[in-house]
């Protein structure tokens, strides 16, 4: 009989990734997806500590979930419920003694031995249970063959944990040291996951640019090189990787941006800050200058790049001038997109016990004139595609009937009219407005006489990919 699985995702893409495993992992134990939480065997919170009170949030959600538990068991059923990803590590024994009702408690890096815990909880009524090790095998090497759906695009987790320590960060704590997977496994998922039809691949980690996985070679392979590598992939038309680190962008890396038109012209590159008094403070292992300077390469190779970045403001001793320098950033490197937040302590780092904390209402006021310098660029950007034809990855239903959304290689929400059958094809796409957040556009066909139905130009469709793997 399918028992129901719930899995409520929150955070990063490492967490996206994460759940589709642990859905991997219980499918052989008869675990299928449910829509509802109530109607669940397994609830499941992957949850993510880098925002502000993301414990609080987890505590509060379960006790909501604490009714559905008892109204099941008032149905006679058991319901489990379990707490995994980055709130799961950081707190820990802690969970189960707040929330008696919680079942499974696991972190990023055990949650292969789920099928384990839950057999545990289901046949021996174990509650309670907590695992948040940081084992010295890989979780990888148990993972069982990934379950795949029919998107054209797909993340792929090649690297975990970081090693450099940040001072507002939790994510050393919470993910532990830096880990890559070997070469030749990246590239066996990439290859199953473009022989079921995948073309866009996001290589992901969470500091993905400090890859140094081992090569076939018996060497230790860059970023860069890998990239080349899974370029070689027939049938694999775009290649992107998120998060990087600006001290790990090396010229191998930068060479490969210039050679590797698989490769996107979109990088996600935080710099945090402007001020180098301040990135200092951050342990950033970089001043504004460096930067810039990786920027300048990076756009000498690839001079289409768009970039996107992660900001904090009023972090601990920030000053107006330290503001200032960050705005002088914003304006000088200019953003396609970004990521903005309020300096908000995370208990366990070293900038939580610094005493010199910015005044709320200062920080607010400092986010709200960056978040519209921000705006403005992104929106500039956007008008900037107006007229111009781009290559789109359709993913997903529009919001009206007859709409596709597809991705540009900017990472812009592109909004088409177009059949379903489209879907999951790369095309191209005449840009003809611009709006906030995403561009709108007119699928290129050929002439009628050619062809009478809206067939993409100039590009290898995936679905043709698909028919020949
Ligand atoms: N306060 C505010 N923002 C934070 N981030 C990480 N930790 C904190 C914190 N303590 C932001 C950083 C990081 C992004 C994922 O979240 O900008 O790059
Ligand atoms: Fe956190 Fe990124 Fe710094 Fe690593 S590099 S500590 S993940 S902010």
């Amino acid at each position: 009989m399918t028992k129901g699985l719930y899995i409520k995702t929150y955070g990063c893409q490492m967490n996206v990734y994460d759940s589709a495993r642990m859905a991997d992992l219980l499918a052989p134990l008869g675990y299928g997806d449910v829509v509802r939480p109530e109607a669940a065997d397994l609830i499941i919170l992957n949850t993510c500590h880098i925002r502000e009170k993301a414990s609080e949030k987890v505590f509060s959600e379960l006790g909501r979930l604490r009714h559905f538990k008892e109204q099941a068991a008032a149905d006679g059923r058991r319901m489990l419920l379990a707490v995994a990803g980055c709130v799961a590590q950081a707190e820990g024994e802690e969970i189960v003694r707040r929330a008696p009702q919680v079942d499974l408690v696991f972190g990023p890096q055990t949650y292969h031995r789920l099928p384990e815990m839950v057999a545990r909880a289901t046949e021996h009524g174990e509650r309670g249970l907590v695992d948040t090790d940081f084992p010295v095998d890989s979780k990888f090497d148990f993972l069982p063959e990934e379950h795949l759906g029919d998107e054209a695009a797909a993340f792929l987790s090649i690297q975990e944990g970081c090693d450099k320590f940040c001072t507002f960060c939790v994510v050393p704590y919470t993910r532990g040291a830096e880990f890559s997977r070997p070469v030749a496994a990246v590239v066996a998922e990439a290859e199953k996951l473009v022989a079921r039809g995948v073309c866009e691949l996001t290589l992901l980690g969470q500091n993905v640019n400090a890859y140094h996985g081992e090569g076939p070679d018996g060497r230790t392979w860059g970023l860069g090189r890998l990239l080349r590598r899974l370029a070689e992939i027939e049938g694999l038309e775009r290649l992107r990787y998120t998060t990087s680190h600006p001290r790990d962008v090396d010229a191998e890396l930068i060479a490969a941006h210039r050679d590797e038109p698989k490769i996107m012209p979109f990088l996600h590159l935080p710099v945090q800050s402007g001020s180098d008094r301040i990135l200092e403070a951050m342990n950033r292992k970089h001043t504004a200058d460096f930067y810039y300077r990786v920027v300048d390469q990076l756009r000498e190779a690839r001079p289409d790049l768009a970039l996107s970045s992660d900001f904090i403001v009023g972090f601990p001793g920030e000053r107006d001038e330290d503001f200032a320098a960050t705005l002088r950033l914003v304006t000088d490197i200019g953003f396609t997109q970004a990521y903005s937040f309020k300096y908000s302590p995370r208990p366990g780092t070293p900038a939580s016990e610094i005493s010199d904390q910015v005044p709320p209402e200062v920080a607010s006021e400092r986010l709200s004139i960056l978040q519209n310098l921000l705006n403005e660029q992104q929106i500039a950007f956007n008008q900037g595609c107006v007229g111009r034809r781009l290559p789109v990855l359709l993913e997903r239903p529009g919001k009206y009937e007859g709409q596709l959304i597809g991705r540009s290689p900017y990472m812009a929400s592109v909004v088409v009219e177009a059949p379903s059958r489209l879907m999951g094809k790369l095309v191209d796409v005449d840009i003809q407005s611009a709006h906030a957040n995403s561009l709108s556009g007119t699928v290129v066909t050929r002439a009628p006489e050619e062809s009478p139905s809206p067939e993409p130009a100039g590009r290898t469709p995936a679905t043709e990919t698909r028919a020949t793997a």
